[in-house]
């Protein structure tokens, strides 16, 4: 992929009588692709962020659509242009169109009609499906009006993936240590590129970073409790890789220092801990929000809370509730899932050997007993983060608590949660008024980041 990459151009296409199109724009990216371009390259790049190779075909001068399968193109030779959104029997001056050439990427969804109207002699392109789609079926824009409704109804079934073909960004606030470290390794691992956040790294993440190419993993400092750092990450991923994240990970942490606790009252102010571990993450839960609303795509934030988020713990009360309040809000997130395309869980670790108690200058480890007690590794906790961020078992709201013993789901997702509202609270609830908050989202869409 080339390094530096701009925002991909979106286009819109309208049902029609023919055409069921989609409310997903349709998606076009400029020069992504590996320099050589060859099928086995391109089905790399892509294929890491979950879209697969299907085959590979030359001009198709046929409108068609398919109902059960979004869809990437990608011009691996010469040029074209294409028509979008309008068949045969419709008014052409209806459709959208635009050039490809070698190099550019479309993405359209399940039901966009699409063809080529005009292509050189060499203009060659691969289809691309996104993990664990069927394969696509062939509608070529001439049925009645009944028909293409019913076409269009699976087509707006079709889920919509949770990785973006072109890129799988992430953006890790205290990425540089413990958890945060074992995050970005292994969301690299599988292609991801990452924005790092942080005060500093490790000698470990400092040796990993400096082995990797800028364009796949980057550090930027920043302090998370200034809220223009936390949005410069997201311009940082912007200006390196040319796409606002798809990721978020605000793990950024810690656990009662001397110099902010709830014990030696020394606080002027306000305490960093609700800082560093409250604001931080709930701050970034809205850029990401913002960012993906302006880039009109879906994206995961992953919240670190703690086994402290559920547990009582005199020694760390302030802890405690900083990580109270992350599950609180992970909770309370769940439905942008459901309306807004972005999944926001929590994952609740218990003990895990990290800096965070290796590198302190107070007893807290004695103090809290903690170097006695089995402890995770900061890969187990990483593993399941990613896990809860491509997976669609934990939808929106789920929190899973992991310890050296056990991992299960400490609060269900949503949709569950939903039904079990009833028996939290039996009272009458009337549904909230949501139209505020649409309002606010739907103006910030389509908005290039600034
Ligand atoms: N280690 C555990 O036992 C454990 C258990 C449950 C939850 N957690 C949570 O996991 C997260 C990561 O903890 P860890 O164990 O990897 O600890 P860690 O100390 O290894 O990592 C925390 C990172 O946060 C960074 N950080 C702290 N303040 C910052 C600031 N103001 N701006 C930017 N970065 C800042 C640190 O530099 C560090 O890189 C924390 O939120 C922590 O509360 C840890």
């Amino acid at each position: 992929m080339a390094s530096e990459m701009k925002q991909p151009e979106v286009y819109w296409t309208k049902p029609n009588a023919h055409c069921p199109n989609s409310r997903l724009p349709v998606l076009v990216y400029r020069s992504v692709l590996p320099d050589d371009m060859t099928e086995e390259s391109v089905s790399k790049a892509i294929g890491a962020n979950q879209w697969f190779h299907g085959g590979t075909f030359k001009h198709y001068p046929s409108a068609h659509f398919h109902s059960n399968t979004h869809e990437c193109y990608a011009a691996i030779s010469g040029r074209t242009h294409c028509l979008y959104g309008v068949g045969p029997l419709d008014d052409l001056s209806d459709g959208v169109e635009f050039d490809m050439q070698a190099g550019d990427i479309a993405v359209h969804a399940a039901g966009v009609a699409h063809r080529n109207t005009e292509s050189s002699e060499d203009y060659v392109y691969m289809g691309l499906y996104p993990k664990g789609a069927p394969k696509w079926n062939n509608n070529f824009c001439k049925a009645d009006e009944g028909e293409t409704r019913a076409k269009g109804e699976e087509a707006s079934g079709v889920d919509v993936p949770d990785w973006d073909p072109v890129y799988g960004f992430n953006a890790v606030t205290g990425g540089g240590s413990g958890i945060g470290f074992a995050f970005v390794k292994q969301c690299h691992a599988k292609g991801a590129r990452i924005i790092i956040g942080d005060l500093k790294l490790t000698s470990d993440a400092e040796q990993y970073v400096s082995k990797t190419k800028d364009s796949e993993v980057a550090f930027q400092k920043c302090d998370v409790t200034s809220w223009d750092d936390l949005h410069d990450l997201i311009s940082a991923s912007v200006e390196k890789f040319g796409a606002v994240p798809d990721v978020y990970a605000p793990i950024a942490g810690i656990y009662e220092p001397s110099w902010s606790n709830f014990w030696d009252d020394e606080t002027s102010g306000s305490y960093k801990t609700i800082r560093i571990n409250v604001d931080h993450p709930i701050k970034f839960t809205r850029l990401a929000m913002r960012a993906l609303a302006g880039a009109e795509k879906q994206g995961v934030v992953c919240l670190v809370a703690s086994t402290a988020g559920i547990r009582a713990n005199y020694l760390a009360s302030l802890y405690t509730a900083s990580k109270h309040a992350i599950v609180g809000f992970a909770k309370a997130m769940g439905q942008a899932d459901v309306d807004e395309g972005v999944k926001i869980n929590a994952v609740l670790p218990g003990l895990v050997t990290s800096p965070l108690w290796l590198d302190r200058e107070d007893n807290m480890i004695e103090w809290g007993k903690y170097a006695g007690r089995k402890q995770l590794q900061p890969d187990d906790i990483g593993e399941l983060m990613v896990r809860m961020v491509e997976s669609k078992e934990y939808e929106g709201g789920t929190c899973v608590l992991k310890t050296p013993y056990e991992e299960r789901i400490q609060e269900e997702g949503h949709t569950k949660l939903q039904q079990k509202m009833k028996e939290y609270d039996p009272s009458p609830r009337p549904e909230a008024a949501l139209d505020r908050i649409k309002d606010n989202l739907q103006s910030e869409r389509g908005k290039n980041w600034t």
